[in-house]
């Protein structure tokens, strides 16, 4: 089994939609997975029509209270719904590890996807550092813009930090651009600006900026539902293609 988290600092980059569509994909090729909504936002949750006020949510699992419940979404697909009030505990940077191994023990799964909140390793033990201590790779995507560059800068420190002092088998995936509009100025500028700087970090894959992504989400569906010839449908599966092919290295 594999957890990946899913993970940046900015805001609305696209890790729900990441999460949404790495699981759709893993899930169509028979891998049995999860998606856990580790966002307060529940972004995730509501994508998937889970209710509003469901009640077993991932912080009744990351509490051990025994009282959650995956939903199933398709043959090989759950999901861990979130919960509004996960910022409210201080938890243990292994708690979810900790249950995330109890669950692989009962069940098989392939893959963990970990849908993170934005700003998630700011302050004390926060819900990032804690996912990344139940993970094996990080998965980052970002928009070709300068706040984004400043977020990767950010954004490794803290997780060597993490790989060094507590989760030395941590690995990161990689960063990707999202919302690419290919051929302007501005994607230029910034792609070669973010490779000069962490190239080595970097995955060759992007997923272009695509209406059916907003079209597919309005439907609670995938891209690859809505609009299965779009770009982004192309994209996102070169994207788990070339994600399948390194953790398989
Ligand atoms: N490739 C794309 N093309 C067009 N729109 C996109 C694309 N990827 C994501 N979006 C849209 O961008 C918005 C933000 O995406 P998403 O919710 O996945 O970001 P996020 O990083 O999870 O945000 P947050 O930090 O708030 O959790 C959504 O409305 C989503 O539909
Ligand atoms: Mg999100």
């Amino acid at each position: 089994m594999k957890v990946i988290s899913v993970i940046t600092e900015k805001g609305g980059v696209g890790k729900t939609t990441t999460s949404i569509h790495l699981g759709a994909t893993f899930s169509e090729m028979g891998k049995r997975t999860l998606i856990i909504d580790f966002d307060a936002q529940r972004n995730l949750s509501l994508g998937y029509k889970i209710p509003k006020d469901f009640p077993y949510t991932v912080k009744n699992f990351i509490e051990k209270t025994g009282n959650f419940r995956l939903t199933q979404k398709g043959e090989n697909l759950l999901i861990l719904a979130g919960d509004r009030n996960i910022e409210e505990s201080i938890y243990k940077r292994f708690d979810l590890k900790e249950m995330i191994d109890i669950l692989a023990s009962k069940m098989t799964l392939d893959f963990i996807i970990i849908d993170c909140p934005p700003r998630p390793l700011s302050g004390k033990i926060g819900l990032g550092e804690i996912a990344l201590c139940a993970s094996d790779y990080i998965l980052s995507p970002i928009e070709a813009e300068e706040y984004s560059i400043e977020g990767i800068n950010e954004l490794l420190p803290s997780v060597k930090r993490i790989i060094d002092n507590h989760n030395p088998k941590l690995k990161f995936l990689g960063f990707f651009f999202n919302k690419v509009l290919t051929n302007t100025k501005n994607f230029k500028e910034y792609s070669d600006l973010a490779k000069k700087q962490a190239g080595q970090y970097f995955l060759e894959t992007f997923i272009r900026q695509d209406v059916n992504v907003e079209y597919a989400k309005k439907e609670g569906k995938t891209i690859f539902q809505v609009a299965p010839n779009s770009r982004a449908s192309e994209d996102y599966k070169n994207l788990v293609r070339e994600i399948l092919n390194k953790i398989e290295k």
